[in-house]
């Protein structure tokens, strides 16, 4: 039986403001499942005619997958919603790209006839549910990824370092001021405003506010403030800190997906489509190298090459291994096309929420530059792997 695929759309994208992991951080005292469920509630509420019970399911990610994240958080955040009991919903893993996978998978779900309206996207309390939180590592583990590098992220980018100098640590912290200076310059832009749904929260001090902002930016970092940093993955020489590396960070982000007959009746405005995916998986103690590999398959399924690509969200775990990919992906770290509203290393990677928060600032790029046709979003994953999807503009001249 001959079966044509459907395109796939992404009709809208929002994501949470993003605090900081740990007493002092906004969500503290606010659990993942309530970080998701007003996503849910956005996406309908901006997006009428679309109803909770046209959802087909809802592909949620989350990398610690245990307490207020276990128990399938993705089937459990719709009844927090007030959405009764119709709607599926499952949990993916692939720590950082958890997200970006649910979205990827979502695409596939829709494109192969399997459902036409869905939504993915993903959670990470690292403050309620630290990395490496409740884990069990096989007594092989370190033999096989290679040494116990392979287990600390932060570890597995002075690696990068290592095997390949020509990355210094005085280039990631350049990288660093300007990320830090074009995330200041989107925030004051207020890019961010359209895409952070507010929610209310309590404080470690019992005081209430609505978080509507990123906590992690740190607006006029220097090159001269970030000499001073500690090297907490390698006290002697080490070169990464914790102003050239994304931060522990709470956080959610959701990506309404549709098939294009789907949204024609319904008479919705998709954003963007979905082109291609793909994922790869490299050596684990060099992990945040494998968006290469990913991003070179995404296209060759494509049949475009980096210079197709308009507009570039990469996720910045360390600036080393962004370094590392732009570079072999034949980009210059200060191309206009790269992370032009700032990257993780100012607003935070809540690991699962990040690859959905990249499709969002695509999404409002993609808004912003009529003319730019494609474009790429990409992430590393700890133990050795990348994940790629290449989306289409629908709203190019
Ligand atoms: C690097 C890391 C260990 C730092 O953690 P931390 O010590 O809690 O970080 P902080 O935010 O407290 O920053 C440490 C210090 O650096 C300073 N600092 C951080 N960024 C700065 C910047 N851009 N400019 C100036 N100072 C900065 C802070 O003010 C702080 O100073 P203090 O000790 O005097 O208060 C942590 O962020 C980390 O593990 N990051 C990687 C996360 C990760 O692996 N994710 C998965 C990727 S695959």
């Amino acid at each position: 039986m001959a079966r044509n695929l459907n395109e796939v759309m992404v009709i809208d994208a929002v994501r949470t403001a993003f605090g900081r992991a740990g007493e002092k951080g906004i969500f503290w005292k606010t659990r993942a499942d309530d970080l998701s469920a007003p996503l849910l509630k956005a996406l309908i509420e901006r997006n009428p005619p679309v109803r909770p019970e046209m959802v087909e399911d809802i592909l949620w990610g989350a990398t610690n997958q245990v307490k207020e994240q276990g128990g399938t958080i993705g089937r459990f955040i719709s009844m927090l919603a007030d959405w009764g009991w119709e709607i599926p919903g499952c949990s993916i893993d692939r720590m950082c790209a958890s997200g970006l996978t649910s979205i990827a998978l979502g695409a596939s779900y829709i494109a192969t006839d399997m459902a036409d309206c869905l939504i993915t996207g993903g959670v990470e309390h690292m403050g309620h549910l630290p990395m490496g939180f409740m884990r069990d590592p096989h007594p092989r583990a370190e033999e096989v990824m290679g040494d116990a590098s392979a287990f600390n992220m932060g570890m597995t980018a002075e690696n990068i370092h290592d095997r390949y100098p020509e990355f210094t640590k005085d280039m990631a912290d350049q990288y660093t001021v300007a990320c830090q200076n074009k995330a200041d310059a989107a925030i004051r832009a207020e890019k961010m405003k359209d895409m952070i749904i507010p929610i209310e929260v309590e404080l470690a001090d019992g005081t209430k506010m609505i978080a509507d902002k990123d906590q992690q930016p740190r607006p006029g970092t220097t090159m001269e403030t970030l000499a001073t940093l500690k090297t907490p993955f390698r006290q002697e020489k080490g070169r990464v800190t914790a102003g050239n590396a994304s931060g522990l960070n709470d956080g959610a982000a959701a990506v309404l997906l549709m098939s294009e007959k789907r949204a024609i009746t319904m008479g919705l405005t998709p954003k963007m489509r979905w082109v291609s995916s793909a994922v790869a998986a490299v050596d684990p103690r060099v992990m945040g190298t494998a968006p290469v590999p990913a991003t070179l398959k995404a296209l060759a399924k494509a049949g475009l090459t980096m210079n197709d690509m308009d507009i570039i969200e990469i996720n910045e775990a360390f600036a080393v291994q962004a370094l590392y990919c732009l570079d072999r992906l034949g980009v210059k770290p200060d191309d206009p096309r790269v992370n032009q509203w700032g990257g993780a290393i100012a607003y935070g990677h809540p690991l699962a929420a990040s690859g959905p928060r990249l499709v969002a600032f695509l999404m409002g790029l993609f808004k912003e530059n009529p003319e730019a046709r494609y474009g790429l979003t990409t992430m590393c994953v700890g133990r050795g792997q990348g994940c790629s999807v290449i989306w289409e503009n629908l709203l190019e001249k």
